[in-house]
This record gives C-alpha cells, structure tokens and sequence, in this order.
C-alpha cells in the first residue's frame, strides 16, 4: 500500500477478491511500489552482464572494480596468476569476471529480501497485496524450478570469502606508487568509494538470514551459548536493515565500477585527499 494508505484501508482492499491479472479495486498508486525494484534491478542485471561479457577498463592503478574482484587472471597487476592462460578456448569471450560473477550474482538472485521483491515486481506473484496476478495457484519453493532458491545458504559462504579480497582490495587502493618507486599510503576518492562499498557488502551479507540460522538461529536455546547469542545479535542487527543495505550495496558495487572505468578511460581524474 502506498505510505499514506491506513490500515484500515489495507484490510479493506485485502478482503476484495481480484478476478484477474492487474485488477483491483485499490485505489492508491500501488504501481509505484514494485515498478522501482523492476527498473533499478533490470538496469543493474544489464549493466553487470555488459560489463561481465565485455570487460577491459576494471583497474587503474591501485584501483581494481569490485565486479572483476578476485582478479584470477587479467591483464592488470591485481591478476593473481598472471595473464588469461592459454588453455582457454579462443572462442570463450573471457573476461575475469566470467569466472566470479556468478557467485556474488548467484548470492543477490537467491537473496530472500530479493527473492520477495522481484517475485511482485518481475513476475506479478502478485504485483501488491489485493491485486489480481496471473496465476491462480501458488506452487511456493518446494518443487522444482524454486526449490534451487534454498542454494542460497551455499552462496552465502562464497560471498564470505568475496569480503575478504574485497577488504584487501580497499586496502590496496590506499597505497600509491610513488615516484621513487615505492608504494605511499594515501587516500583517494577511489580508496573512500571502495572501502565505502566494502563497508555496505558486509552490511548486506552480515545480515543474511541465512547467516542469522547458523549463527544461532538453529537453537531453541542460546542464552547458555554467549558467543553464538552475541553473533546472532549482530546479524540480527543488520537483518533489521537488509533491504535498505541490499539497495546500497547493490549502488555502491556498480557506482566502484562505474568509477574506476571513468577514471581508466580518462574521462575523469581520481581526485587524491591526501
Ligand atoms: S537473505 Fe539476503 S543475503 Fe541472504
């Protein structure tokens, strides 16, 4: 329901059955709610693709983009092992994020605060509470094709392990060639950007409800268990805020990469703080 919609205006539309698909006798704007998530989510699934298939310009310098991020192989300093082996097949358009972006990609689609959003906005299952979807069953996540969405918890521990190259990335960012040769500490706008979007990723996946049942979650008891019971108050602390910190990050990781292909492109220069 809209913000200004009362309660009482919920339980009414609630109680009207829709005959069909879009059709409701809600009055209010209840269009404007999933139509966001429809047109920020497409434009960042089109942008990462884009940028997965086509790569080049994703490291300036001590800056690396967070979308090609760990780079196993690449023509950038950040490679870990050196340049695109020469066993992959010519035809493959390889770019280092080929081989990575599905797990970060993978952990945001099986995502449940994604999985509620783009279930109204991309699929009308169902647009907004009280209005018509096109379906007339519901077959919820226990059957195939759904079900894989329970791999969510698998790709949890792989966005983990992405923190932490993230974290070593945002410390690399801070530290300049100098002229003498010799690496400098420094802080750029791109060190703040990319420190920043480590800071929202932890945020988003502290907050993980699959995070929030390992920690303690799965006990019907915690309070003889200190350390658990402080995690999962943690996790529970960010889960509060898992919409807005998925919305965040999801902005931060495209506006890093978005940065460090400005300023590869020379379109812009990296304005250096000190
Ligand atoms: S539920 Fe959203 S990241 Fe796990």
């Amino acid at each position: 329901m809209s913000a200004g919609a009362t309660r009482a205006d919920v339980l009414k539309a609630a109680s009207l059955k829709p005959a069909g698909w879009g059709q409701t006798r809600r009055q209010d704007a209840w269009w404007v709610e999933p139509a966001i998530p429809f047109v920020v989510f497409t434009a960042f699934i089109v942008y990462a693709t884009y940028r997965a298939f086509v790569g080049g310009h994703y490291a300036v310098g001590n800056y690396l983009s967070p979308f090609f991020s760990p780079e196993l192989w690449g023509t950038s300093k950040h490679a870990f092992f050196g340049p695109p082996p020469s066993w992959l097949p010519a035809w493959l358009p390889y770019t280092p994020a080929i081989l990575i972006l599905p797990f970060p990609g993978g952990f945001r689609l099986t995502c449940y605060y994604y999985r509620g959003a783009y279930y109204k906005s991309h699929w009308a299952d169902p647009p907004s509470c009280a209005v018509g979807e096109p379906r007339h069953e519901y077959r919820g996540e226990n059957a195939l094709p759904l079900i894989i969405m329970n791999i969510h918890r698998y790709f949890l521990y792989a966005a983990l392990v992405f923190l932490i190259f993230l974290a070593h990335d945002a410390w690399k960012s801070m530290w300049f060639a100098g002229a003498d040769g010799v690496e400098h500490f420094g802080i750029g706008v791109g060190s703040i950007l990319l420190t920043a979007n480590v800071f929202m990723l932890a945020g988003y996946t502290f907050g993980c409800h699959s995070l929030r049942h390992l920690t303690a979650g799965l006990f019907d008891v915690f309070s003889t268990r200190p350390v658990r019971k402080k995690a999962y108050e943690c996790v529970s602390w960010c889960n509060k805020h898992h919409m807005r910190w998925a919305w965040c990050s999801l902005f931060g990781v495209a506006g890093c990469d978005i940065y460090v292909n400005l300023l590869s492109r020379g379109v812009i220069t990296d304005l250096r703080i000190f």
